[in-house]
């Protein structure tokens, strides 16, 4: 489809929307229900010093490229969309920049078109509450991720964690809210319905929201977290396996993948400040003191070393230099026995594949593949829950040791299985020494992804942009 057509067809989609937004406004005004108002900037007023240290997590803009960083990540994802494109964590203002900007979302070039599903948008915006709120959970979710592109238009902000159309909100004194019915599923899947939690559990259990692991299920693709069986990283894994379910299939040893997203929660309660119910804002999200002696909360989510004084010091008599020290000392123990683990894996994976090379059968190869998919979860689950070596040091490094025994027994059976068909000499690796030189082995073609990619930016984004200003602009 051409350029013109899509802008037809998204003007015809707009005018839909545009009337169900309508519709959903009249169904709204006759149940009395306001419309959640999804602009940060609408709250501006009503609530300065929220608003304003809200909008400084915008200071923390600096792209940090973690496959350049770490190329073995490029071979442990290959075939899936992270051994593409991957950076590290920024300010919550950026989440929408970063999820157009990322090749893993693809060049789409109409509504229909590219890798991913609407779910890519749950943990970007508080439209996603706003959509949701006013189509339900099957509208929202259904189709492609581009379908969503003019709807999803504010970064994380206020009425993700807030219900901003509360009295207590109004009032300045607001209760915390979840805004996603599948997030509150998953607290009664583990038995802590949200309002049942207390104040303190409420405050880990917004940035649960996002900071967890997830995954997208049934015919709309929609998220849903695995915590039937339990949060830690064994009950997960037993979850997945008893579904059957994939990730992908590994591009060098078919393996049967599992992509961890990003299980901070998690981890965090499995750590002793967890286990303290010292909460994610006690360190992230202050109470401070203003110099009229008024106190607020500060939205910078950041770093709370940059803010000692108000976050750990609030606990421990510890200095900052000593308490840097500690946690320092605990990143580098976790980033080399990550090394460790991503040694054996991506050795692993390419035996697997030089083992399929060989005329290894399914049946041979299953045992293994399992072995491999095992590894790479736990090694993944570590590695994902970001800050996991301030959090949950112990958890860390205990499920990176179990990564390195699942990929020990992997390459194990291999060598005895490379041996019964004639291979005996070690397999070759590739020249995997840069994240480019990595990404070539697999035989991917990155200017092409980046030419799609910077298409969409020039010609799909702003249209994005036009049609979601004027859908506000009716607010
Ligand atoms: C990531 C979650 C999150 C986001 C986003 C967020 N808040 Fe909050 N907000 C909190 C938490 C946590 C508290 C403290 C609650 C408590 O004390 O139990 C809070 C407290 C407040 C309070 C009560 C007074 C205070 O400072 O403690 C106001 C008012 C408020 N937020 C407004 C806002 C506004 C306005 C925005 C958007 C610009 C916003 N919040 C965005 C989590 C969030
Ligand atoms: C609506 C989803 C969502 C919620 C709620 C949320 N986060 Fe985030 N958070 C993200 C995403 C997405 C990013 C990465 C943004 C990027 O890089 O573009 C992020 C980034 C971060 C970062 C890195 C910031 C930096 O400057 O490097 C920290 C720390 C963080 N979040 C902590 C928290 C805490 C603590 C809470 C609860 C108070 C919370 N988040 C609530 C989605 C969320
Ligand atoms: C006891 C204090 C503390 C608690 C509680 C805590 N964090 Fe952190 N968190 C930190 C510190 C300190 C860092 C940065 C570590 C460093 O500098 O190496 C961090 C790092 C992070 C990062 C990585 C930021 C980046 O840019 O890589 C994220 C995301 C994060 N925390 C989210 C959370 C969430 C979500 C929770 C609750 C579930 C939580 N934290 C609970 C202290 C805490
Ligand atoms: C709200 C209170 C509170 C805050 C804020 C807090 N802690 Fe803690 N911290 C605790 C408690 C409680 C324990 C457990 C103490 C115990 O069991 O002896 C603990 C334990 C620790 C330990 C020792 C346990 C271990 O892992 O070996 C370290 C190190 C630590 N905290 C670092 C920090 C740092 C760094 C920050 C700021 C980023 C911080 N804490 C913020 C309450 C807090």
């Amino acid at each position: 489809m051409n350029k013109l057509h899509w802008i037809q067809k998204s003007v015809a989609a707009l005018v839909i929307v545009a009337s169900s937004v309508i519709s959903a406004a009249s169904t709204a005004a006759s149940e009395n229900k306001e419309l959640i108002d999804p602009r940060n900037d609408a709250y501006q007023q009503q609530h300065p010093d929220q608003y304003h240290s809200w909008k400084a997590t915008s200071e923390s803009e600096a792209i940090d490229d973690a496959l350049a960083d770490d190329p073995n990540m490029v071979i442990l994802w290959a075939g899936y969309g992270f051994a593409k494109d991957y950076n590290k964590a920024r300010g919550h203002f950026y989440a929408l920049d970063d999820v157009r900007q990322t090749l893993r979302t693809g060049g789409p070039t109409d509504e229909n078109s590219g890798p991913m599903p609407m779910a890519c948008w749950s943990c970007k915006s508080p439209d996603v509450g706003r959509v949701i709120d006013e189509q339900g959970e099957d509208g929202y979710f259904s189709g492609k991720w581009a379908k969503g592109g003019n709807q999803i238009a504010n970064p994380i902000g206020c009425a993700d964690c807030h219900d901003t159309r509360s009295d207590g909100f109004k009032n300045g004194e607001p209760a915390l809210a979840l805004a996603k019915p599948y997030v509150e599923r998953a607290f009664v899947a583990i038995d802590k319905p949200f309002n049942k939690q207390s104040r303190l559990d409420q405050q880990a259990s917004v940035c649960g929201q996002c900071h967890v692991e997830y995954y997208f299920t049934g015919p709309t693709k929609a998220v849903k977290f695995p915590w039937d069986m339990g949060t830690t990283v064994g009950d997960m894994e037993k979850y997945y396996d008893a579904l059957g379910f994939k990730d992908w299939t590994h591009k060098v040893s078919k393996a049967p993948m599992l992509k961890a997203q990003h299980p901070g929660y998690e981890t965090w309660r499995d750590g002793i400040h967890g286990k303290n119910k010292v909460a994610c804002v006690d360190c992230h999200m202050p109470k401070v003191t203003k110099e009229d002696g008024t106190v607020y909360t500060d939205h910078k989510v950041g770093n709370p070393f940059d803010r000692f004084e108000d976050t750990c010091a609030n606990c421990h008599t510890q200095s900052k230099d000593q308490m840097l020290e500690i946690v320092n000392t605990r990143k580098g123990q976790v980033h080399n026995m990550k090394l460790t683990a991503e040694k054996q894996i991506v050795a692993a994976h390419f035996e697997a594949g030089a083992a399929w090379e060989a005329g290894a059968t399914e049946a041979e190869m299953a045992d293994i593949l399992q072995d491999i998919r095992h590894a790479q979860w736990r090694w993944d689950y570590a590695i994902a829950s970001h800050g996991v070596h301030m959090h949950a040091p112990e958890v860390a490094l205990e499920v990176l040791g179990t990564a390195v025994d699942k990929a020990a027994d992997a390459r194990t059976k291999l060598v005895r299985l490379l041996a019964k068909k004639g291979i005996t000499d070690p397999i070759e690796l590739p020249d995997i020494s840069t994240k480019l030189k990595a990404q070539q082995a697999l035989g991917m073609d990155m200017d092409a992804m980046n030419t799609e990619k910077k298409h969409f930016l020039e010609t799909v984004v702003p249209e994005w942009d036009k049609q979601a200003q004027e859908r506000e602009s009716q607010f």
